[in-house]
């Protein structure tokens, strides 16, 4: 019998290598771990990985397992790196039924993410906590990858934005960025942008997070976390509330040429920082922002 997931030839005829057998194996506790790593690491090479793995008796069981079981090394932190590592071929695992087409919503509709959760809330600053972050974060920035309405209210009705803000305060740069962008595509959603704008309180306690972020980045800079930042700050400003407060707490260092230098070779995000810039009303700083690569203004919407 050939796999009826990979019909690969020689792979096939070992039957320890086969995709069918390692997902029947991951329902077997001697076989688990080495099944979560060889699948973990096959993941991209099978497309339909996601429904087997969703529709196969047991298997979405023994993952969230994965998860719970580790639950109880969370508070005091006493996650290993081999504890951590397991934890995460499983998260890659659920990664997978997250992007796929056909199983993202049933994801959703199971409540899966929630099971996530408590490993964004951690603040360990320990490698093992670390990886786990930012390997949750992933599971998440799959979801929020695709611009699915319903994906985002999942995620606003379930608060992931306090868990968010968390990573962004504590986080490595990575993690800073995975959980950046999450919050990025909550904002360019009509929902996600009226729900953070929808009280002081909230605007606020986003709009404190990213700017002390650009703060961090004058000593560490990093332009990929930067864009993201910039992005947030440009789509808060298209709400009416939101443009008139950041008046007033835009961070200097979004201002200063000196900074924003490092964004040279990044055109987009030069823009969206002078957009943002306009729509602030810093018209004379707008006009500064990598002004060697930016045409004189016509672009930009005052
Ligand atoms: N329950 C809180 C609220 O609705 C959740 C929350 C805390 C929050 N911090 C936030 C939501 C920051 C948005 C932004 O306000």
């Amino acid at each position: 019998m050939v796999c009826i997931l990979c019909f690969h030839g020689p792979q096939c005829r070992d039957v320890s290598l086969r995709l069918d057998q390692l997902v029947l194996d991951l329902t077997n506790p001697v076989k688990k771990e080495t099944a979560l790593l060889e699948l973990s690491k096959k993941r991209e090479s099978f497309p339909e990985l996601a429904p087997y793995l969703w529709h196969s008796f047991g298997t979405v069981a023994a993952l969230l397992q994965e998860i719970v079981v580790i639950y109880p090394l969370l508070q005091p932190p006493q996650l290993t790196s081999s504890g951590s590592n397991r934890v995460c071929n499983a998260l890659a695992l659920l990664q997978c039924v997250a992007s796929h087409p056909e199983t993202r919503t049933l994801f959703l509709e199971a409540n899966i993410p929630l099971f996530l959760y408590p490993f964004l809330n951690s603040t360990s600053k320990a490698r093992p906590f670390e990886y786990l972050r930012l390997t949750s974060l992933g599971v998440i920035g799959a979801l929020v990858k695709v611009d699915d309405p319903a994906v985002i209210s999942f995620l606003l009705n379930t608060e992931i934005i306090p868990l968010c803000l968390r990573t962004m305060e504590t986080g490595s740069e990575l993690s800073k960025t995975v959980a950046t962008f999450i919050v990025q595509k909550i904002l360019l959603d009509e929902e996600g942008l009226a729900y953070i704008c929808a009280t002081a309180e909230r605007f606020f306690a986003v709009g404190t997070v990213l700017s002390s972020m650009v703060e961090g980045l004058v000593e560490a800079p990093s332009v990929r976390l930067l864009k993201h930042i910039v992005r947030c700050y440009l789509r808060l400003s298209d709400n009416r509330c939101a443009r008139d407060a950041l008046r007033a707490c835009t961070p200097e260092p979004l201002r200063s040429p000196a900074f924003t230098a490092c964004l040279r070779d990044d055109a987009v995000t030069c823009r969206w920082l002078a957009q943002l810039l306009v729509n602030a009303g810093f018209f004379a700083d707008a006009r500064e922002v990598c002004a060697e690569n930016l045409q004189p203004s016509p672009l930009l919407q005052l």
